[in-house]
């Protein structure tokens, strides 16, 4: 996959028929919490809960999205972006959860598809971006193997309703947060604090996976994919061999814990020990690690950081990584985002080389990368050359992981514009495009233009 498409003099070229494109979520954008019969997903009740989001803000209104999409469609045309990446509330589609389909929910995202098709950009649906709909959380959400079926029959009614327009479709964004942050370290709704409920979880999100990808499948979907959030994790000293121990443990409740499963078929060893230390294997029917490594046609992967680690003797565990006593996360001296999240865009390069080494034949796609920084709108513009050298870095970043042989087939960019950033609320601004919440006006900021120019020059 070295094939260049020089329609550029400068710069370095990305592979014919490279996707670029920009992606958002559900929750973080919609609004219109209770409209045309949606009914409350996990996120509505968390952020509801006092404490849980910054200054109690939720995405009753978020971006208004559901009522502008036309203008957010045109945006993205004049970004020039080819690929959209959304994602569909379940408690729209179902409000129930399961059972019967809520048409009205169905419509908003039929006409959203079709405005994409009349400006040339190709859908791309993520069918669970964590808004769960809350009447299944009173059931054990994801601890509950029935949601799996459940999330199976939802995908299946979305496909039926779009699958003649949207020919790439992602069964989940980020199972790891949906778990750990879920379930253990109550960062993200549902907010628990139990680890054994995050290992019941990672089940049921990846036979949900599964299920949901065969359905797709034999409904006749041209592209099924799954979306996972990595980090490629490293040592504070590679000759220390509790240093290396610790960032194996780290690596596996990250990355292998979801890679494996998915692309070989089986938990890894050490990582099904502590499924079974906390959450026991009853949960593991026999048949399952057929049904979770359904094949995908890519690998969407979300990079933000890298992580380092150390060991520490008596170190207590750290709640979103159940079993990491006597581990700890040293501050790394890199610069940070406005999230204080650590910026090393090789950590996105030794991570692609790393995940077409360890499983090969499975193409690549960047569904997510970007960063917040503190924005703000002076004179009509938004200067922001920070978030400018992140996404440039990164794309250096992934043009020399494609020379070092790695299938990569495209790159989103979080995020078309700002919007509500989960517990952070909308204080954390990741948008190409700016949003003033109280006028709701978009602002394209620099980054945006200048995204717009490598799109058009299929070059960085
Ligand atoms: C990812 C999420 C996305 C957004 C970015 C910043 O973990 O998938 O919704 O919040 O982080």
């Amino acid at each position: 996959m070295t094939q260049t498409d020089d329609r550029t003099a400068t710069g370095l070229a990305f592979p014919a028929g490279f996707r670029w494109g920009v992606a958002t979520a559900s929750y973080q954008i919609e609004g219109a919490a209770s409209e045309d019969g949606r009914t409350p997903s996990i996120w509505d009740t968390f952020a509801r809960t006092p404490g849980r989001v910054h200054l109690g803000q939720t995405g009753d209104v978020a971006c208004d999205h559901y009522h502008r999409y036309a203008d957010d469609v045109a945006l993205m045309r004049d970004l020039g972006v080819g690929t959209y990446r959304f994602s569909v509330a379940w408690p729209r589609i179902k409000p129930d959860g399961t059972g019967p389909v809520n048409t009205r929910g169905l419509d908003f995202y039929d006409r959203l598809v079709d405005a994409l098709l009349n400006a040339g950009i190709d859908p791309m649906a993520t069918l669970y971006h964590w808004d769960l709909p809350q009447i299944l959380e009173d059931r054990g959400g994801w601890t509950n193997r029935d949601v799996a079926y459940h999330f199976a029959d939802y995908a299946s009614a979305v496909y039926a309703r779009l699958g003649d327009r949207v020919r790439t479709w992602t069964t989940l964004n980020e199972p790891w947060c949906s778990s750990f942050l879920g379930y253990s370290s109550a960062d993200h709704a549902p907010g628990r604090t139990d680890p054994g409920a995050a290992f019941l979880a990672v089940h049921h999100l990846l036979l949900g996976h599964g299920l949901a990808a065969h359905e797709l499948r034999a409904a006749g979907a041209q592209e099924v994919s799954v979306t996972v959030n990595l980090s490629p994790v490293t040592p504070r000293d590679a000759a220390d061999q509790h240093d290396v121990a610790a960032a194996q443990l780290v690596d596996g409740l990250h990355n292998r814990i979801f890679l494996d499963p998915i692309l070989r078929g089986r938990y890894p060893a050490d990582m099904l020990e502590l499924v079974a230390r906390f959450a026991g294997l009853g949960h593991i029917s026999d048949g399952d690690d057929a049904v979770i490594a359904a094949p995908i046609d890519f690998l969407g992967v979300n990079y933000y950081a890298p992580t380092h680690v150390a060991a520490k003797v008596g170190a207590p565990a750290t709640a979103k990584f159940p079993g990491s006593e006597g581990v700890i996360f040293p501050d790394q001296p890199l610069p940070v985002t406005g999230m204080g999240w650590p910026i090393e865009a090789d950590g996105l390069r030794r991570l692609l080389v790393r995940l077409a080494a360890d499983y090969p034949s499975t193409p690549l796609l960047i569904t997510e990368n970007g960063a917040s920084f503190p924005d703000f709108a002076d004179n009509g513009r938004v200067a922001d050359d920070d978030r400018i050298d992140y996404l440039r870095t990164h794309l250096i970043a992934a043009h020399q992981a494609i020379q070092e042989g790695v299938d990569l087939r495209g790159y989103l960019a979080w995020s078309l514009m700002d919007n509500f950033e989960w517990a952070y609320g909308y204080e954390k601004r990741f948008g190409l495009v700016h949003v003033d919440y109280a006028t709701q006006e978009r602002l394209p900021k620099d980054s945006a233009l200048w995204f717009r120019e490598v799109i058009a020059r299929n070059a960085v």
